[in-house]
């Protein structure tokens, strides 16, 4: 195999909260576990993304796997990818545990992920995408694209931030204050973490990356404290 040229980004250099890490990862489990209602999250996704019995999913960034397990009793299979080697052996043990036999799980990123094109019916991603830079966004999303059969669906979930903001500084103080009521100490500096270190995009250049990566973007729905959910579907003419 050739080596990666050397101006690809490197995706395991894990920008912002180090994921690869046993003990943050464990953490986000704990805390996934506390503070997501997974049941109500798998029901929405299930249905924004159509999922029958006979589709192939692919959650690229899947974390623990909370929302891939969830949703895998409602797939022919699920491919469950992420590039931090713990999160993926925490996921694929908790897949074990509860017997679900039809999770497969790879140690890979949005630019490395290797499937042949047209495989998937569905994709998702969950607050994953806003760790590479715009440019690697792009090429992220130009591969999703490619990934999906024709129509298929993509339900992009993620830090973006509001444009129309006239005071960043202060929308970032109350989320921040915001997060430390709802989660904690401990979610509150990852939250910092991640305004200051990783690559959160602007809502209009979100909006621009999936249209020019060839996807209709069906709805856009926000959920406080920042995350925007993007349902799109795959246009033929990218
Ligand atoms: C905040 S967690 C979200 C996990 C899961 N999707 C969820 O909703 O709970 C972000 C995940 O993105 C993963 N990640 C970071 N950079 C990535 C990349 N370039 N490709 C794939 N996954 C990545 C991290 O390892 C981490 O598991």
């Amino acid at each position: 195999m050739n080596p990666a040229p050397r101006w690809r980004y490197d995706e395991e250099r894990h920008s912002g909260v180090d994921f690869s890490a046993p003990e943050e990862a464990a953490a986000y489990d704990a805390y996934m576990q506390k503070m997501r209602d997974i049941g109500g999250e798998v029901a929405t996704i299930k249905a924004a993304l159509g999922l029958s019995p006979a589709d192939v999913l692919l959650d690229l960034g899947c974390g623990t796997g909370e929302t891939a397990l969830g949703l895998a009793p409602h797939c022919a299979a699920v491919h469950a990818v992420d590039v931090s080697r713990e999160m993926v052996r925490l996921a694929a043990a908790k897949a074990n545990t509860r017997g679900l036999a039809n999770v497969r799980f790879a140690q890979a990123g949005f630019l490395t992920c290797d499937y042949p094109a047209a495989t998937f019916d569905a994709v998702l991603s969950q607050i994953a995408l806003h760790h590479l830079p715009d440019h690697w966004k792009h090429v992220a999303l130009r591969r999703i694209h490619a990934l999906l059969k024709p129509g298929g669906r993509f339900l992009l979930q993620d830090a973006v931030l509001p444009s129309g903001e006239r005071d960043l500084d202060a929308y970032f103080a109350g989320l921040v204050a915001a997060v430390a009521a709802a989660g904690g100490e401990k979610v509150a500096r990852d939250t910092e973490t991640t305004l200051r270190d990783e690559h959160l995009t602007l809502d209009w250049i979100m909006e621009g990356l999936l249209a020019r990566a060839g996807f209709a973007i069906l709805s856009v729905t926000s959920a406080p404290p920042f995350i925007t959910t993007y349902l799109c579907v795959k246009q033929e003419s990218a």
